[in-house]
């Protein structure tokens, strides 16, 4: 078995007060990763930040910030640099999914997703691969099924979907010979807060293990987070009748 250990290194988490970016802060932390966490409400961050550090005796950092703001962004990178010392991974999580028919969509959803999802997916990536270059770190990004085949009820959220993989699998293609890992997850429905901006949650609308739960992608998430020499490129967790009737 490789030497696939994060006992000590720093991770960096976007979106890491609910669903999929709570349950990777906690699963790196169990490994015996410190963790900077970054969303927008603090409170909840500080809530995770307390449990990783009395469950797992985590070093922790809670970062608010938004990630459509490039400032922050850059602030996030640097603070957390600062704090630990270096920054061994970043996990691209931070998303959205509002809008739904082309015809219907407003401008405003529009720049909100777009700035969600790819400005802020850009802003994060830009400024954390100086430090990940000077670990050999690992940059990984969570995509979706959406962004692999298309989606007829929600295009524009496919599309920052399939921008992420592009965007993903180009930087592997750049920073590869630097050293740093670039993976990519893709979920099909996972249990959390995701829709609730417009819907119920999806956590609301599945019941319990009817779809993928967020710790699974945690899982993928570490994984691919624990590479120390090879890149895993993409991943792809589905709930297992993603196809029935496809
Ligand atoms: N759930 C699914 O079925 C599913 C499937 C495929 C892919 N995904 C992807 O998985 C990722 C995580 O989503 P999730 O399912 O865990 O949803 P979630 O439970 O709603 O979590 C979304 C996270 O993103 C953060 N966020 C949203 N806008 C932000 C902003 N402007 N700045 C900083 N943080 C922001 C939220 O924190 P604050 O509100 O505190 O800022 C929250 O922590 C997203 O990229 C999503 O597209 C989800």
């Amino acid at each position: 078995m490789a030497d696939v250990t994060i006992e000590d290194n720093v991770a960096l988490v976007t979106g890491a007060s609910a669903g999929i970016g709570k349950a990777t802060a906690r699963a790196l932390a169990s490994e015996g990763a410190d963790i900077a966490l970054a969303a927008r409400r603090r409170e909840r961050l500080e809530e995770i930040a307390d449990e990783l550090e009395s469950t797992f005796d985590a070093e922790t950092l809670v970062v608010p910030t938004d990630v459509r703001d490039e400032t922050a962004v850059e602030a996030m990178v640097e603070t957390t640099v600062e704090t630990f010392g270096r920054l061994d991974i970043l996990v691209n999580n931070a998303g959205l999914g509002v809008g739904g028919d082309v015809e219907e969509t407003t401008s405003e959803e529009y720049r909100l997703m777009m700035e969600t999802n790819v400005d802020g997916v850009f802003f994060a990536t830009q400024a954390a691969v100086p430090h990940l270059r000077e670990t050999s770190g690992n940059l990984v990004f969570v995509g979706s099924f959406a962004g692999q085949y298309p989606r007829p009820t929600n295009p524009m959220y496919a599309a920052t979907k399939w921008w992420v993989r592009g965007f993903a699998h180009s930087v592997e293609g750049q920073i590869g010979p630097d050293g740093i890992g670039v993976s990519v997850v893709n979920p099909t429905e996972v249990r959390t807060e995701f829709g609730s901006e417009e819907d119920d949650s999806f956590e609301e609308r599945f019941e319990p293990e009817e779809v993928t739960e967020p710790e699974e992608i945690a899982d993928a998430i570490v994984f691919a987070a624990s590479q120390d020499r090879s890149t895993v490129h993409e991943i792809d967790l589905y709930r297992r009748d993603k196809f029935e009737g496809w």
